[in-house]
């Protein structure tokens, strides 16, 4: 049985400890969560009582119990678990965003690429996105002329999300193109490649100092392509998250409105294709209430994918997404912010990303 270590058990670590013990009960991996960490203790033994595992005394005591890390932690907590991890050979599973500031990101992917590692960068697992890449990636219906992808969701230090440290950047490294959008940029990295350059406004409205709540990127292609990002944190308190793609080929208009399962909507010369998502199979062995079905599966499948990597290939499992991929778009969102500090000004992708970790 392969032995899980969870770092951090907030609000992600506690989906993720969910959806481990869905997946261990449901013997779908021969996997389980042995113990939890957390700097809040109450929160380490709390995830333990209903998910499993012990509590750890401390970070070392947990690495000294387990086969795998998984790092929830709030972003600031990411590098020195991951690096204490790594230090020990030991798998790791990482939560985006890697780290609060570029450079820290680049010595994070450096000590996740010395171990088996996957990163949560979890729309690469959806459906509907995945949907739309074969189809992109196909030509079928011509080029990508086009791209927006408009993502909201309500300023995250209240409801759901309730947590202080998403108004700090010291913890966060920014506020909604770091927190919530790097998820966006890889998803548009992934469908359309690397930029040729990248340029962004932000705005920061609700006053919490170098946390933007407002951002528009443009990303410009070596074809003459464009893709817009908007993404905006605001109080609209009934919006907890959501998502609008649109990509415009020659020859069809993809788009959808939901980030998990769809469904992609394709509209041609010929009318509407409606293509439904569809969550994994065995997700139906899960004994999950209902409203947490989609979120549990969702989670649930890239864990899986990595366990089983783990359980067939030990020390040559290859995750993914990997730590390549999460730092092309922490290049992005940092040349975004330099264009933003620069007033908007392009700032070229490519002659700055190392070639060895360019995917
Ligand atoms: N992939 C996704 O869909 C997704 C969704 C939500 C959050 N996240 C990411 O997961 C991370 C955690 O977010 P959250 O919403 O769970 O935050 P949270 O505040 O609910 O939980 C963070 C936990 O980390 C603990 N912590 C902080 N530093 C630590 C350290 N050095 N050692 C041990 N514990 C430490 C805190 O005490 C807290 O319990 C963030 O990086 C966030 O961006 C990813």
């Amino acid at each position: 049985m392969i032995r899980i270590g969870l770092v951090g058990c907030g609000h992600i670590g506690t989906v993720h400890a969910y959806a481990l013990q869905q997946l261990a009960d449901a013997d779908l991996v021969d996997a389980r969560l042995v113990a939890t960490f957390d700097d809040d203790a109450q929160r380490a033994d709390r995830v333990a009582r209903h998910h499993g595992g012990r509590p750890a005394a401390s970070l070392d005591s947990l690495l000294d119990q387990v086969d795998v890390v998984w790092v929830c932690t709030w972003t600031a907590g990411h590098l020195a678990a991951i690096e204490a991890a790594a230090d020990r050979g030991l798998p790791i599973f990482s939560e985006k965003p890697l780290a609060p500031t570029y450079a820290e990101c680049e010595r994070a992917a450096a000590a996740l690429e010395r171990v088996p590692h996957q990163v949560g960068l979890v729309l690469r697992w959806s459906p509907v996105f995945r949907n739309a890449a074969e189809i992109i990636a196909s030509g079928r219906y011509g080029r990508p002329l086009a791209s927006t992808l408009r993502d909201d969701q309500y300023f995250p230090i209240q409801g759901l999300y309730g947590s202080t440290w998403r108004g700090d950047v010291a913890r966060a490294g920014g506020g909604t193109l770091i927190e919530h959008s790097i998820h966006d940029v890889d998803v548009v990295r992934w469908l359309l490649g690397d930029p040729a350059s990248v340029s962004a406004r932000t705005a920061c409205r609700f006053g919490y100092a170098g946390i933007e709540d407002a951002a528009a990127v443009t990303l410009a292609y070596d074809d003459g392509s464009v893709a817009t990002m908007t993404s905006v944190w605001h109080q609209v308190l009934s919006r907890e998250s959501s998502r609008r793609l649109e990509v415009f080929c020659d020859d069809a208009l993809l788009w959808t409105e939901d980030d998990y399962l769809g469904p992609l909507y394709v509209q041609t010369s010929n009318g509407t294709e409606v293509i439904d998502g569809q969550p994994p199979e065995w997700a139906q062995r899960f004994t999950v209430p209902e409203v947490f079905a989609k979120a549990i599966a969702h989670y649930a499948e890239p864990s899986k994918a990595f366990l089983d990597a783990l359980a067939a290939s030990g020390a040559a499992a290859v995750g993914h997404p990997g730590a390549a991929d999460a730092l092309a778009a922490h290049r992005i969102v940092d040349l975004a912010y330099t264009s933003a500090a620069n007033g908007g000004i392009p700032a070229p992708f490519r002659e700055q990303i190392s070639g060895e970790l360019r995917s």
